[in-house]
């Protein structure tokens, strides 16, 4: 049983509800919140010792309140997950402005918001761990710019932080999953109801993510056993950063058919 207080952002769907699901089985009272006040309740529902609690993460002042409540009924606030993110399927040429800053407001300054307003708790507790869900998106270019950029500000946050709060023992690390079947995919899955197995050709792994998959990363680097890591962002991607067999493959192939040279006769 661990039995910390664990706050989740976005927890009312997709890989926040299984982080939510997955913290409450080993113990710990989670506060389920999301800007969807049914989504959260739903999912607070099923799971033992846990809230729900209606948070829009964009809002530095609900944040504020939020915190403030969680520490009044539940107690301080000793694990943060920031999962809450949204999405623009726009090509940047055609992304309207308010996209570009909706990505980045729910994604970076969500962050932003929850971590300043967890930390003077932590601060005074003498620590705490912090979690940020960013993506493969914030590590290399898959499209999705708004996003990726959202993202790849999230992992720099993840740094600055862990840099500077580690001496109060306040750790701070990322995932970047891969493509998670979830609702974020909604839109994309109606529009190609293949987009996932035509997704999974590009995995080492051979298939796309799952929840679960990211739950368990997140919950370990929460956890004891990851004590002394801190400013971390993990791939949980099946492989797809470690690189690309079929560019392996076409460029050794066409070294193959070249004539080969004084040096390569003896091999
Ligand atoms: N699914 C993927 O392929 C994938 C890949 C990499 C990273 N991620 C990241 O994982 C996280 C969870 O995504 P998911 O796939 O479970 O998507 P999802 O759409 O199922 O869940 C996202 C949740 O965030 C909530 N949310 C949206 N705006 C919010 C706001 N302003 N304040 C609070 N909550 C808000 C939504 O209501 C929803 O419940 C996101 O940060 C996403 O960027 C997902």
């Amino acid at each position: 049983m661990t039995d910390r207080v664990v706050l989740v952002t976005g927890a009312g769907s997709g890989i926040g509800a299984v982080i939510a699901a997955q913290a409450a089985a080993l113990g710990d009272r989670v506060v389920v919140t999301d800007v969807d006040a049914a989504a959260a309740t739903r999912i607070s529902a099923q799971l033992p010792r846990s809230v729900a609690m209606t948070l829009d993460v964009t809002s530095g002042e609900q944040v504020r309140a939020v915190v403030a409540r969680i520490a009044r009924e539940v107690g301080p606030v000793q694990v943060l997950v920031n999962n809450a993110g949204v999405a623009s399927d726009v090509p940047f040429g055609r992304l309207p402005e308010e996209l570009w800053h909706r990505d980045i407001a729910v994604s970076l300054d969500g962050a932003y918001h929850t971590i300043s307003a967890v930390l003077p708790g932590m601060i005074a507790a003498g620590g705490g761990a912090i979690v940020n869900v960013a993506s493969v998106n914030g590590l290399t270019y898959l499209g999705n710019e708004a996003y990726s950029a959202a993202k790849a500000g999230l992992i720099s946050l993840t740094k600055s932080i862990a840099v500077r709060y580690g001496d109060r023992g306040i750790r701070c690390n990322a995932v970047a999953p891969g493509t998670i079947a979830t609702p974020i995919w909604q839109q994309r899955m109606e529009a190609d109801p293949m987009v996932m197995q035509r997704a999974a050709r590009w995995y080492p792994l051979g298939r796309v993510g799952r929840p679960e998959d990211v739950a368990a990363a997140v919950l370990f680097l929460a956890g004891d056993g990851a004590s002394w890591i801190t400013g971390v962002t993990l791939p949980v991607d099946g492989g797809l950063l470690a690189g690309r067999l079929a560019m392996a493959d076409e460029i050794v192939s066409s070294a193959e058919s070249f004539e080969p040279g004084p040096q390569d006769e003896d091999r």
